[in-house]
């Protein structure tokens, strides 16, 4: 199959390549497909991947076709597969998916237009983890020896689980923190108030009820409390340590609003990066580069 389902499938002088490519895109080079269509087929909610990434398709100057899961043949009980097979026999050019079944593309193939994979259940999210690679680079240049703890509801976040394998690949430190019901062991656990003192990067997740199967053992509030970046917090990280967020943030739960708003704060460079980010990987995938 062709087009980008994890991290793991790219070498690390890929990464450096599309970080490198996104780059030159954010500085104003200018590439364009004006022959392609593209669907994007969003089987979860979602705000800033859904549209960073059409936007990135305008930018490319591919024609977009957005697909409504609410009012098509899914709610008829058609499969993910047939759903694929009808834009392929279509004729568009590659599909963007997000499903909330983890490796979802295992399911497709046979399929011979590219997919690019836009999150798969807890497992995998590659734009994202490229896009917080993208904005690590802006900041330090380099990822060998950065620290960096991700706080929350790890075991639920598939951007903590494609962040931790490739940081680690990249030389950085890794280390995980939050509620204690959360941790999965995908890193080494260090209390919050350690992690805030002592990190390059302090990335926060929401907590993702939506996956949840029981209920959260405190109240929000107790949640911020104990857990969440407050402006004590903040306060307490180094000089030049950046605060990063895939989104959606729960003001107030994850992190305090004027810790979002905050110079540390790199959320909006984030979603900035993203386009970026998403524009190169489509082109270096219909470029048969990756
Ligand atoms: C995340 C996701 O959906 O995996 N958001 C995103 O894509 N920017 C994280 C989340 O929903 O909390």
């Amino acid at each position: 199959m062709r087009g980008l389902f994890t991290i793991k499938q790219l070498k690390t002088e890929q990464i450096y390549e599309i970080i490198e490519y996104a780059e030159k895109l954010k500085k104003g080079l200018r590439v364009s497909y004006p022959d392609k269509k593209i669907a994007t087929l969003f089987f979860e909610n979602s705000t800033r991947t859904h549209y960073s990434f059409q936007c990135a398709l305008l930018n490319l100057g591919i024609k977009v076709l957005d697909f409504n899961t609410e009012t098509s043949s899914v709610k008829k009980g058609e499969s993910l597969y047939d759903t694929v097979r009808t834009f392929e026999s279509f004729g568009v050019d590659g599909v963007i998916i997000r499903h909330s079944e983890d490796e979802y593309f295992k399911e497709l193939e046979g399929v011979e237009m590219p997919i690019w994979n836009a999150g798969d259940g807890k497992a995998n999210h590659p734009t994202q983890c490229l896009l917080d690679l993208m904005t690590i680079y802006e900041e330090y240049g380099k990822f060998e020896g950065l620290k960096c703890c991700i706080i929350g509801d790890i075991s639920h976040s598939r951007v903590a689980h494609t962040n931790i394998e490739i940081m680690e690949r990249l030389g950085m430190e890794v280390y995980i923190s939050g509620p204690e019901e959360y941790n999965d062991g995908s890193a080494k656990w260090i209390p919050v108030d350690e992690a805030v003192k002592n990190m390059d990067v302090v990335m926060l997740l929401r907590v993702q009820f939506e996956r949840h199967t029981e209920k959260m053992s405190m109240s929000i509030e107790e949640y911020h409390e104990k857990y969440g970046l407050t402006v004590k917090r903040m306060e307490m990280m180094k000089k030049n340590a950046i605060i990063m967020h895939p989104g959606p943030i729960n003001r107030g739960v994850e992190m305090a609003s004027e810790v979002c708003e905050c110079e540390k704060s790199r959320y909006f460079k984030q979603i900035t990066n993203g386009v970026y980010v998403r524009m190169a990987v489509i082109s270096k995938v219909l470029d048969g580069e990756l």
